[in-house]
């Protein structure tokens, strides 16, 4: 039996596909190749007999159909998904409809493939929602999330991924399929599509352009290695207890500022321009509603299924750094027409 991964172009579902490609799983990737999603993504599994690649929608519910028939999947990795929060600021209704309504249309023909199996099979099924920390809101000074804190979603973003958290737990409560939700801190790694912080300021300073950084830098992240991520994505699928929700993170908070600063050292060690790249940095209008601190508590997936980040932070993000340094192909390849310019600024808005 196969395993199925939504969105597996893009950057964290790449990662999950070539992982699970390189330890002999069949995969199916289902990904519709939007600005976000690249084939270059999915250059280390082309040609592997186990793995399948399929363009398409996973609000096509008669694509969705036929795929589960053909490849009948043991589990569901759900990753497809508008990610970037200054889009959905501007264009929310992409959202809605990947994020909310896509997210439906997949539990829907799910639970039509997953009736029908054997008990035994039904048993093993597993479908794993894959999301994000933000549908929790902000945090202050001090806290931290926690799987039982209640969701209050500031952007148009973080409210289509907890509106999909929602429905993905109503078909496990209503219907029993076998539903796990993760919600995960900020990811970082290769493969990253470049409107995204670490890219974004990376590429900028490559290329001698000024690193725009929202109102003063004082938002604080919790960062992790997206191959960290794909370990807990499937530590959660294969030991988690169905119908729960697992936070995953690193314990790691940094300042934007300070993360940015940290890669202008880190750049002026891998490429001196003979300036510090530091006198790059810009300060840019605040994204509205910016949340001012997103920090998790991973207790519980360190409790019940052992996790433990495996990429220093210092490593990983050398290694980030280096390896933009060396796909800058990647990057033409994936970028045209999207990915430095600003956007989300709500200037429709009164
Ligand atoms: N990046 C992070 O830091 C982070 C953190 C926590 C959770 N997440 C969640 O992880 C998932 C993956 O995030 P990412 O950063 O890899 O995003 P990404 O934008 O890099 O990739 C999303 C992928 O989904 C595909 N896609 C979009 N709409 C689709 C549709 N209607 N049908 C089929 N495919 C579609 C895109 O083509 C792309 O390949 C998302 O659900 C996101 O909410 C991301």
């Amino acid at each position: 039996m196969s395993i199925l991964v939504t969105g597996g172009a893009g950057f964290i579902g790449s990662a999950l596909v070539r992982a699970l490609v390189a330890d002999g799983e069949r995969v199916v990737t289902l990904d519709k190749l939007t600005y976000a999603g690249s084939l270059e993504n999915l250059r280390a599994v082309a040609g592997r007999a186990n793995h399948r690649f399929e363009a398409g929608d996973i609000c096509d519910g008669e694509l969705v159909r036929r795929l589960l028939a053909e490849e009948r999947p043991r589990a569901i990795f759900h990753l497809a998904a508008e990610s970037h929060v200054d889009r959905s600021i501007d264009r929310p209704m992409a959202f809605i409809e990947t994020n909310v309504s896509g997210t439906a249309i997949l539990l829907e023909a799910a639970h039509a493939y997953w009736r029908e199996l054997d008990a035994a099979a039904r048993g093993a099924f597993r479908f794993l929602m894959v999301s994000t920390d933000e549908v929790y809101g902000e945090l202050g000074a001090e806290g931290l999330f926690r799987e039982d804190d209640p969701y209050r979603p500031n952007s148009p973003y973080s409210a289509s991924k907890a509106a999909a958290d929602h429905l993905a737990r109503a078909w496990g409560r209503t219907y029993g399929l076998p539903v796990l939700v993760t919600n995960c801190s900020n990811n970082y790694g290769p493969h990253q599509f470049p409107e995204k912080l670490i890219p974004l300021m990376v590429l900028n300073a490559l290329d001698g352009k000024p690193l725009p950084v929202y109102g003063q830098g004082l938002q604080v992240r919790d960062w992790l290695h997206v191959d960290d991520h794909v370990a807990a994505l499937r530590l959660v699928a294969a030991k988690g207890r169905v119908g729960e929700t697992y936070l995953v993170g690193a314990r790691n908070e940094w300042r934007n500022i300070d993360l940015v600063r940290r890669l202008c050292t880190e750049l002026d060690r891998l490429h001196p321009i003979g300036a510090p790249h530091e006198r790059l940095i810009t300060f840019v209008a605040d994204r509205p509603g910016h949340d001012a601190r997103y920090a998790i508590d991973p207790g519980k997936i360190e409790r019940e299924l052992g996790f433990r980040p495996g990429v220093p932070f210092d490593d990983g993000l050398a290694r980030t750094i280096a390896w933009y340094m060396a796909h800058r192909d990647w990057c033409e390849a994936v970028r045209p027409g999207a990915g430095r310019e600003r956007l989300g600024l709500a200037r429709a808005m009164p």
